[in-house]
């Protein structure tokens, strides 16, 4: 570019010297604007070559950003990701935190800038977190709901400050999951159907025959619930599902006690000792989750009782020690709720939306049965 600007402007002035005719004085005139024509030509196109450089710069600098961009990780170390869970002293969700905040990590998010907060299960303490969170100006929210029954709120304060959203472990209802398809919203679920756990954990029985586990013969399946906490959509479907798995084998069923355990393993044991010693014909202890199955067990072997001979225990998660029972005979089964692909798909959900690439309203998961036969191998999985 400089070297033609240069040419055309250098024979311009050769043009105008020659027109200008052969009189001396005409002569030097002629030579003396030839000669500044020739000086503006140099400045004009070094003027013109630093132009182009920097905009060549400019372009190069832009063409970095956007392939840094389109790489979606080169940038997540300067992402800010808020995360809050219901309540820290609860056996599953710190197996569930710890691996999303180490596959965060292995994802390209700086350790310092992933906040874990402890909901203590208190909802108002919760939203405040969520608030501060939003005043931070994080680029991600991930939330585990106290009260599932406070989604609405969470997600118009989420929405309002337009950071994106993923839910997680506690589902949210339909008219809730409805409000952000139709809205368009940047919100999402990632979860099981715990309609599925429940049926697994009455299949587990079902598949032991029901003479073994009608244990007194007498044509009916006695047993206790204890149940997570019954705002929870966990806790709900798993108390009826794994009844239905015994009806829908044609099974006749007896409650003999239905109590709140609240996903805890102290409270479970107190409630079953007591449910025990009221009820000693029970042939079944169904517990929403393995914490208050490990509680129950306790209670069992205190009252002289053994699983697998004269009473059964299921369980839901797949607790190390809930897999070691199995293996050893003194939990009848589980069902693995697996927080790895959960945490994993929470954390992917997450990069999604930083990435601008978006996701689906609801990303679901598969439980799995757990019995003797495969506790070994989902134990070793977990290693
Ligand atoms: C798990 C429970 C846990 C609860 C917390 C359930 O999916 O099975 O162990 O306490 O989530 O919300």
């Amino acid at each position: 570019m400089k070297k033609k600007l240069v040419s055309l402007l250098t024979v311009s002035a050769m043009t105008m010297s020659m027109l200008v005719g052969c009189g001396s004085g005409a002569a030097d005139t002629a030579t003396q604007t030839a000669e500044t024509v020739a000086e503006t030509a140099t400045d004009v196109a070094e003027t013109a070559t630093d132009a182009a450089q920097e905009v060549a710069d400019t372009a190069t600098e832009v063409a970095e950003t956007v392939t840094e961009e389109a790489a979606g990780s080169g940038d997540l170390a300067d992402k800010k990701v808020g995360v809050c869970i219901y309540q820290f002293a609860d056996n599953f969700m710190t197996l569930f935190r710890t691996e999303l905040e180490n596959y965060l990590i292995s994802q390209g998010f700086s350790k310092d800038n992933i906040t874990i907060v402890d909901g203590a299960n208190d909802q108002a303490t919760q939203t405040n977190q969520i608030q501060n969170f939003i005043t931070q100006g994080v680029d991600v929210l991930i939330i585990n709901p106290v009260n599932s029954s406070s989604a609405a709120t969470i997600t118009d304060l989420v929405v309002g400050a337009d950071i994106p959203l993923v839910y997680i472990n506690r589902e949210p209802d339909a008219d809730e999951e409805a409000r952000w398809q139709s809205n368009g919203w940047n919100v999402t679920y990632v979860g099981c159907d715990a309609r599925q756990s429940g049926t697994m954990q009455g299949e587990i029985l079902v598949d032991l025959g029901k003479e073994k586990v009608d244990l007194n013969g007498d044509g009916k399946i006695q047993y206790i619930m204890i149940e997570g906490d019954p705002e929870n959509v966990d806790a709900q479907y798993r108390t009826e599902f794994s009844v239905k798995a015994l009806e829908d084998a044609g099974w006749e069923v007896e409650e003999l006690d239905d109590q709140v355990g609240m996903w805890d393993q102290a409270t479970a044991q107190q409630l079953v000792a007591n449910s025990l010693s009221a009820h000693p014909e029970t042939e079944v202890v169904f517990c929403n989750n393995d914490a208050m199955a490990l509680g129950a067990l306790q209670s069992i072997e205190a009252a002289g009782r053994k699983v697998g001979e004269d009473i059964y225990l299921v369980g839901v998660d797949a607790l190390t020690e809930a897999l070691e029972d199995v293996l050893a005979g003194t939990m009848t089964g589980t069902v693995f709720n697996d927080h790895i692909a959960q945490s994993h798909g929470a954390a992917d959900a997450a990069i999604n939306y930083i990435t601008g690439a978006g996701n689906d309203y609801y990303i679901g998961c598969d439980y799995v049965k757990v019995t003797t036969d495969n506790a070994q191998s989902v134990l070793d999985s977990l290693k």
